[in-house]
């Protein structure tokens, strides 16, 4: 495996943390009263959410999905499958996704249809970052965070070909494409 170039903060871990605390105020406003889980998708999400639920007023069930939908390196292979499908029932129940990026869309598309066919009585998405630029399905982000620039974001969660999900910012990268 050849080097990696240096990841260039895009936004500071105190950018970061205000964008966390500002979700969630949101969500903590939205589920006053309810017992929502939180369906957290794998790897990426595990720092964002970790985060978030500290920052909630309420003590949310936690699951976690994993959909697969890259290759090495930095290319979406367009296609997404269920590698980690729910343990647990979400039927009547209010749902909340939790991601750390949507990019071209499809793994939350193909997750969303995969979660609203379990038939919860809600169903959101909250994805700290979003990469609009990248879309290729349309999507809507009911909580969030940070819009990011067409560039590839590493830190908090995100890798590259497995690396630096540990950098405590959000991070870019220069690629070639
Ligand atoms: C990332 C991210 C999103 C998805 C977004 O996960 O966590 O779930 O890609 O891309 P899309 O909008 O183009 O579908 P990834 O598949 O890289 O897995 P990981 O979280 O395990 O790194």
């Amino acid at each position: 495996m050849g080097s990696h170039p240096k990841p260039q903060i895009l936004f500071s871990r105190e950018e970061i943390e205000a964008a966390v605390t500002t979700l969630a105020t949101k969500i903590n406003n939205d589920y006053r009263g309810k017992n929502p889980i939180l369906i957290g998708v794998l790897k990426g999400a595990f720092v964002f959410m970790a985060d978030l639920i500290r920052h909630l007023d309420f003590s949310p069930e936690v699951e976690f999905v994993r959909a697969s939908s890259y290759g090495r390196g930095t290319e979406s292979l367009g296609k997404v499958k269920i590698v980690h499908g729910l343990r647990s029932p979400i039927e009547g129940r209010d749902v909340l996704v939790i991601d750390d990026i949507v990019d071209t869309g499809r793994t939350q598309a193909y997750l969303l249809d995969y979660l609203r066919k379990k038939r919860p009585a809600s169903l959101k998405l909250c994805s700290l970052t979003d990469k609009p630029s990248r879309r290729k399905v349309p999507i809507t982000i009911d909580y969030l965070g940070l819009t990011v620039p067409n560039k590839f974001i590493v830190g908090y969660g995100i890798d590259w070909d497995e690396k630096f999900r540990n950098l405590p910012d959000i991070c870019f990268v220069e690629t070639e494409d």
